[in-house]
């Protein structure tokens, strides 16, 4: 189904008026982050979810979207549940406000912990240390403390193995220092639905999940899948879903654009240098591109540091003056070229779409960059670094800017008196 999609494709003017209007980024590098397309992923991850609450999933700074403006969104859009990494994360969206449950995948143990349990954030078991350290915690407190309990049904990376909880399932059940709230699993292979390995991992879990529940005599709150699982419905028999990458209209199951979510984020720039050079110029460190022809070439403002990976170097095209200019010789820290030679109307000031965006159909994907990249869509937004202000849009205005140089903002608008 292809859905209408609020805020995704229109921004970037709007955004800079309202941006000249109320907020300073002094450079022309930025990535819109449409809270509408957010809100539009959710409501459409909502409806999959069948019944299911949706936990959302904000660590990494929201996939590099920006945890706070997008937990803040979700949260009036009507999301109970939050999921993050680090106890540093949770304590960063209680900070601003954040009222939800907020879940700590990661667990925590001493002064996190202590931490995590003033500050309301809700710790996963996650191996048997952690295990102990909440039992300690709570005899310490006095107090039971709710946590969920995370099995390793198969992924072999965090959680306690699912035959060991089996075995503990009754003392754990008859424990009073804990709160068991809920109980939860994590898919290696969701993201293929033809891998049988899901069925290994969902009985495991079954078997986890009925053990408890004869040992307490109550169902605990039980989810499994992430965006593809809930995508697949893998699962169907959960009170929650934890999705990350799809809320962010990022496709769970490889690098194609994925029709039915709506792209969150579009990475902008402006063009700083415009130069016309004979044929054999050589462009950029190493000299890797020798212009083949008369041509005129694009600096654009953005390099490695900014998230853009220097392995795009000669193998991406970005949005500019109505058409795709190849990006041209090596990606260097602050700057790429681009060849504007077959485009009209390319000069300083002309706007740049280096990556995302797009209504649905491809604008340029951030899947079709983690293809030439040999990743995940994921790791390209998460890549984009803090040097990038965030700007978020709301009904096609600027409501908001993340920026790790917000603290300058006021020297920044001495330049304006000068
Ligand atoms: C335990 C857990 N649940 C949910 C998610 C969200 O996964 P996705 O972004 O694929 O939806 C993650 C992401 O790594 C995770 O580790």
């Amino acid at each position: 189904v292809r859905r209408s999609s609020p805020g995704a494709a229109a921004p970037v003017e709007a955004a800079d008026a309202a941006v000249a209007a109320r907020l300073r980024t002094l450079r022309p590098t930025r990535a819109l982050v449409s809270l509408d397309a957010l809100a539009a992923n959710y409501s459409y991850l909502r409806e999959r979810a069948a019944g299911a609450d949706v936990l959302a999933i904000v660590k990494a700074d929201a996939y590099g979207h920006g945890a706070v403006p997008c937990a803040r969104r979700l949260e009036a859009e009507g999301a109970r549940w939050f999921g993050v990494a680090i106890v540093e994360e949770g304590l960063e969206l209680r900070e601003a406000g954040i009222r939800g449950r907020i879940l700590l995948l990661g667990g925590a143990d001493g002064d996190a912990l202590r931490l995590a349990v003033r500050h309301d954030l809700t710790p996963a078991v996650v191996s048997r240390e952690s295990l102990d350290a909440l039992l300690a915690h709570a005899a310490e407190s006095g107090r039971p403390l709710a946590c969920h309990v995370k099995v390793d049904t198969g992924m072999t990376r965090l959680g306690l193995p699912w035959t060991d909880f089996l075995e503990r399932a009754p003392r754990l059940a008859a424990e009073p220092r804990l709160r068991v709230e809920g109980l939860f699993t994590h898919l290696a292979c969701s993201d293929d639905p033809a891998v049988p390995f899901t069925r290994v991992q969902l009985e495991r879990f079954r078997q986890c999940s009925v053990a408890w529940e004869q040992a307490r005599g109550a169902r605990p709150l039980l989810h499994v899948a992430s965006s593809a699982g809930l995508l697949t419905r893998a699962e169907t028999d959960v009170e929650l879903v934890r999705p990350g990458g799809a809320l962010y209209g990022l496709n769970p199951f490889g690098n194609q654009r994925a029709p039915e979510l709506t792209p969150v984020l579009t990475l902008v720039s402006r063009v700083v240098r415009v130069v016309e050079v004979p044929a054999g110029t050589a462009v950029g460190y190493g000299s890797t591109f020798i212009t083949l022809r008369a041509s005129r070439l694009a600096t654009i403002p953005l390099g490695y540091d900014d998230g853009l990976p220097r392995q795009v170097s000669d193998d991406w095209e970005v949005a500019v003056g109505g058409g795709r200019a190849p990006l041209v010789g090596r990606v260097s820290m602050d700057l790429v070229v681009a060849d504007v030679t077959d485009l009209d109307g390319v000069g300083v000031g002309s706007e740049v779409v280096v990556a995302g965006g797009g209504d649905g159909s491809p604008a340029l994907p951030i899947e079709e960059m983690a293809h030439r990249l040999r990743t995940i869509a994921y790791e390209v937004t998460s890549g984009i670094s803090s040097r990038v202000p965030r700007l978020f849009v709301e009904g096609g205005v600027v409501t908001g800017i993340a920026s790790r140089f917000e603290h300058l903002r006021s020297v920044a608008a001495d330049a304006g008196s000068a």
